[in-house]
């Protein structure tokens, strides 16, 4: 009997996919939240779900590692992830990926200098508008880098604008609308279709239920 591995991340992804997994007959045997391990067995007997970080659920995806993983767009634009599938936009974990800066800051001489953890869209984005910018990266707490002189700009995901907002910054350029995604190793997606492609009409059953 072949199994199906899921990847999800800690946090927000976790928390508003495993709603949708209850309406397809998957449910964890224990919090995650609460626990140190990494693969769970859940209510499904040919489904595992493991916990990673967000940006590495694509590797694991690509790689065959795991059949299955939820990704926030931003994560899929960076990783560069046409490696994956990517079927469903399951419309949890919403916001807008931006450029943001100083409020009221006077006009730059030179390259701009953005400090970001999205690298290579960042490279992209500004590459698309034909700007050469010096693009610096952080692991966290965008918001402090053009506070203490490190950049220029940051490039971050926005949601209320609260975190920018406490931080004396503002949204300038939105570059695009994220959502979380359900990827699919293209392999999987072929092998076992049997059973991903049921999971797959559940999941977009749930998608259309949660939107009402
Ligand atoms: P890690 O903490 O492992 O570095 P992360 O901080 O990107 O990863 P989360 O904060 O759980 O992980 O975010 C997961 C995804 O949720 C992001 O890739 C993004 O698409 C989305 N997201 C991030 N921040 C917000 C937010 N404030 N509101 C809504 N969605 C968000
Ligand atoms: C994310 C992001 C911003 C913040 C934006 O951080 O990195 O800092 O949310 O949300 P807002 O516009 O509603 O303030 P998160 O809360 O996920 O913390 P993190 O730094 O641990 O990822």
């Amino acid at each position: 009997m072949s199994q199906l591995t899921i990847a999800l991340s800690k946090g927000r992804i976790l928390k508003d996919t495993l709603p949708l997994l209850k309406v397809a007959g998957i449910e964890m045997l224990e919090d995650p939240e609460k626990s140190r391990k990494l693969i769970f067995p859940t209510t499904h007997p040919q489904v595992n779900i493991i916990i990673i970080r967000a940006t590495d659920v694509p590797t694991y995806v690509e790689n065959g590692a795991a059949d299955l993983g939820v990704a926030g767009k931003d994560v899929l634009m960076e990783h560069g992830a046409s490696g994956v599938y990517e079927p469903l936009d399951l419309d949890i974990a919403k916001c807008k990926l931006m450029v943001a800066g100083k409020v009221n800051a006077p006009p730059v001489n030179g390259r701009l200098r953005i400090a970001t953890k999205f690298v290579n869209l960042t490279k992209q984005y500004y590459a698309q508008k034909g700007e050469q910018v010096e693009v610096i990266k952080l692991y966290g707490s965008m918001e402090l880098a053009p506070l203490m002189g490190l950049a220029d700009r940051i490039v971050d995901v926005v949601d209320t604008g609260k975190t920018l907002k406490e931080n004396g910054l503002e949204p300038l350029e939105l570059i695009s609308y994220i959502s979380s995604r359900l990827i699919v190793n293209k392999a999987s997606f072929k092998r076992k279709s049997d059973l991903i492609q049921p999971l797959l009409q559940q999941l977009t059953q749930a998608v259309a239920q949660n939107k009402v």
